[in-house]
């Protein structure tokens, strides 16, 4: 594992982008793994303004997001589709062709999420696959318990995800889709290379508990303990409860 500590959440995301420039650099063909929610806008900011910069090429680039809501449409504002848009894909040169997200619109939504697998591996697999964590532990939807062989599939948002996610649909949890479509964790371990980024105080608990506790279907994000190429990027905040024997291991850049 490579920890990094970042002095706040804006040096966290510029490191993060930094990271994912040099990937996308190191590839003919890059496959970026995407993710969504309120800690990757920092990230899609800076990387769209070395794209602006002229520093950074998305013209090869393929793209797979993590997941997306049931029952939203692409054009929706609150759906994920929407939010790459909005927030990556409209100020960079990516063919959208190879931009993909599971279809949270899908009639058959198990046709779709055996599709999506099938297309990831017909790019030949996920190069940089880009991670947040969330309230629950998991990474994509991959609510607990999530069994670490788990691949694309239709699941139940936990309650307190949706809680997490409800300042997009009016701050009415009960307005969040009850279902998503997301990567399995089997999925997210094919990756070559994990990328994991927190920020904030609200994330030191769970970040403590996926790091040092038991690795657990329980809580996801502990599954890329058992990746042999995995990066964490996190904020003071972020690594407040970590131990002192994982925070003497850390990369400081305060
Ligand atoms: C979103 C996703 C989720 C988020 C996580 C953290 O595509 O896969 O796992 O990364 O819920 O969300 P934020 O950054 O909003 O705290």
């Amino acid at each position: 594992m490579k920890l990094i500590i970042e002095n706040d959440a804006g040096t966290a995301a510029t490191a993060a982008a930094q990271l994912i420039a040099e990937e996308i650099g190191t590839h003919d063909t890059p496959v970026l793994g995407l993710a969504t929610g309120r800690t990757m806008e920092g990230i899609y900011a800076r990387l769209a303004q070395a794209h602006e910069q002229g520093t950074l090429d998305f013209s090869c680039v393929t793209s797979f997001n993590l997941d997306e809501y049931v029952g939203l449409s692409a054009e929706d504002p609150r759906s994920y589709h929407y939010y790459m848009q909005d927030h990556l894909f409209r100020f960079v040169n990516i063919d959208l062709h190879r931009t993909h997200l599971p279809d949270g619109a899908a009639t058959d939504l198990d046709a779709e999420c055996a599709a999506y697998e099938a297309q990831i591996a017909r790019s030949g697999g996920i190069d940089l696959q880009l991670l947040g964590i969330g309230d629950t532990g998991h990474i994509g939807f991959n609510e607990p318990p999530s069994s670490f062989d788990t691949r694309t599939r239709c699941v139940e948002l936990d309650e307190a995800t949706r809680e997490q996610n409800a300042a997009m649909f009016g701050g009415d949890p009960n307005a969040v889709p009850h279902e998503a479509l997301t990567m399995g964790v089997g999925t997210i371990l094919d990756a070559r290379r994990l990328l994991l980024v927190a920020t904030g105080p609200a994330k030191a608990g769970i970040v403590a508990k996926a790091l040092e506790g038991p690795i657990t279907p329980e809580v996801s994000a502990s599954a890329i303990r058992l990746h042999k190429n995995y990066v964490i990027i996190l904020d003071e905040a972020s690594a407040a409860e970590l131990s002192p024997a994982t925070l003497a291991h850390a990369q400081r850049n305060a």
